[in-house]
């Protein structure tokens, strides 16, 4: 089967941090509440310099960099957004500008909230496929694949219930197009249609104009993502004929600790197998997955070879799992 795998890493988080103490002196709130909740300690906020755009652009450049290939090979870019600077043009479309790509690279963004990077993925891929079919062609093919969110723009500082769980930042992978077996590879996408549940705020149509922020129902979104996440994992390891042994990481939306130390309760696995870095970033919706594989590749978790899942679940509601490989060609 046609599959991806991940080549190259690269992120971008902007260095202005809101500790929990900070947001303290603004609202109601303490370290001592946020923190046994939700994992995080801190968040990076965009300065007035900073952006979706800008954050994406400079991921863009280091994970290209870091694939170390030409950007000439780079046939598609996606930005996972729940948040772009502007409806049109597309993030992707100033990506495409500021790293010079070919004409024939096809740009997008996509919204699928914070499930997005992995839907992103999986239309990269098919394409990267739709590229090698009418093309034939022998050159290697890869995407550009990024999840970007300047959240700070869509909450409201004095709803406590939502601004101290979201942060600003950009994540991006190169991918390549391969041939690999069923074991290399799975995804599995889904959605359930509820307003309810988490309504990512800044809606200006006809339904409901009451909505001027990220509003959320927080116990049914723990509800729903404990009762997500361990189904994901099962669906694609089904898929992928594959163990949970077998895989390396496990790298699930960083929307919350608590909800992540449910499913590795729930598992009866090792929790240094969910890696978590929400501490420091809060949730950073679409792109959180990305960062956290920028992150670990640059501190030396990921050496190349590692079998990856992935698990996201967002407003929507929207939901995705990936089993993919980590620069394989590395491993020695
Ligand atoms: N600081 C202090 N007090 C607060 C805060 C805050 N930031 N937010 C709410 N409270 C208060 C409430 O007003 C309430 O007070 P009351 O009892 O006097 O009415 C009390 O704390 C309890 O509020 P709950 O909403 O019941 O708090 P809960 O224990 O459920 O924790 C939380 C809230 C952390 C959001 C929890 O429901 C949760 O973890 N949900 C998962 C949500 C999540 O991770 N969302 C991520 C975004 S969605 C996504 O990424 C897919």
């Amino acid at each position: 089967m046609r599959a991806i795998e991940i080549i190259g890493t690269g992120s971008c988080v902007p260095h202005h941090t809101i500790t929990n103490d900070e947001l303290a002196q603004s609202i109601d709130t303490s370290d001592a509440w946020i923190y046994p909740r939700t994992g995080i300690h801190a968040r990076e906020f965009c300065t007035a310099r900073q952006s979706t755009v800008t954050m994406a652009v400079e991921a863009a450049r280091k994970a290209v960099a870091d694939a170390g290939i030409p950007v000439t090979g780079i046939r598609a870019v996606l930005v996972a957004t729940m948040s772009p600077d502007f409806s049109t043009p597309s993030t992707a479309c100033f990506v495409s500008e500021a790293l010079k790509l070919r004409e024939d690279t096809a740009a997008l963004d996509l919204n699928a909230a914070c499930s997005g990077f992995i839907y992103a993925l999986e239309t990269a891929r098919g394409i990267l496929s739709g590229i090698q079919e009418m093309e034939q062609g022998d050159a290697p093919l890869y995407a550009l694949v990024i999840g970007a969110e300047q959240l700070s723009r869509l909450l409201k500082l004095e709803d406590r219930t939502t601004s101290v769980l979201f942060g600003d930042g950009a994540g991006a992978v190169i991918v390549k197009l391969t041939e690999a077996g069923r074991s290399d590879y799975a995804i599995t996408l889904g959605s359930r249609g509820s307003r309810d549940i988490l309504a990512p705020g800044l809606y200006t149509g006809a339904i409901d104009k009451s909505v001027d922020h990220m509003v959320m129902d927080g116990k049914a979104v723990f509800v729903f993502a404990v009762e997500i996440i361990p189904r994901l994992i099962e669906r694609v390891l089904r898929l992928s004929g594959s163990d949970l042994a077998q895989i390396d990481y496990v790298l699930c939306h960083q929307a919350n600790a608590r909800i992540i130390r449910h499913v590795v309760r729930k598992l009866q696995v090792p929790e240094a197998k969910f890696p978590m870095n929400m501490e420091r970033l809060g949730n950073t919706s679409a792109a959180s997955i990305p960062i956290l594989l920028d992150e670990m590749h640059g501190n030396g978790t990921l050496r190349g070879g590692e079998k990856l899942l992935l698990a996201g679940f967002g407003g929507g509601l929207t939901f995705g799992g990936m089993q993919l490989r980590f620069r394989p060609e590395d491993r020695t």
